[in-house]
């Protein structure tokens, strides 16, 4: 099959990169194999299990699904940039996985971390229509596999940035979005 091949520009945490790739290549395989950002992995490779979840525009997709070629000018958050572009610190949500020890293998956490912090940003964006309780944190990453049967203390640490983040903002309603048992 002949390869066609066309340029892409991208930030990707916080730095822009030019490059000329294949039609064929996803986001997955770009960041992985051609920025050399491994942290982003490579689970079922058919949009089934969440591992490969970046935020891409501030919304979590699964990368393996995104053709690199359609995403010019895109801006793509990835595991190693969630504490902040540009920098080695950790995201909150990092250190709450941490703090509850929420992973065993440690394969699904780095989509399980991009697809919390779009999980909370869309909380953020329309308190009214998240739904911040267990189930409805189970509910929204459901796309997320983890094999270990990590969720309990997932969902655990992802509530606990939750609470945090509402401690932050004291003037929403009531019943907007907020941590409910
Ligand atoms: S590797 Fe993308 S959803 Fe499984
Ligand atoms: S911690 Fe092993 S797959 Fe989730």
């Amino acid at each position: 099959m002949q390869e066609t091949r066309s340029s892409v520009g991208l930030h990707v945490n916080g730095r822009r990169y030019e490059l000329e790739v294949d039609h064929r290549v996803t986001l997955l395989d770009l960041l992985r194999e051609h920025l050399g950002l491994t942290g982003t992995k490579k689970g079922c490779d058919h949009g089934q299990c969440g591992a490969c979840t970046v935020l891409v525009d501030g919304r979590r997709a699964n990368s393996c699904l995104l053709l690199a070629v359609a995403h010019d000018r895109t801006r793509v958050t990835t595991v190693e940039g969630l504490g902040g572009e540009g920098t080695d610190g950790l995201h909150p949500l990092q250190e709450a996985f941490i703090e509850r020890d929420a992973f065993q293998c440690g394969y699904c956490t780095p989509g399980q971390l991009c697809s919390a912090a779009g999980l909370l940003a869309e909380a953020a964006a329309d308190p009214g229509a998240t739904d911040l309780s267990r189930s409805g944190i189970a509910e929204a990453m459901s796309g997320n596999l983890c094999r270990c049967g990590a969720y309990p203390r997932i969902v655990d640490a992802v509530r606990d940035v939750a609470a945090l983040s509402q401690a932050d903002a004291p003037d929403r309603a009531p019943g907007d979005g907020r941590v409910v048992a």
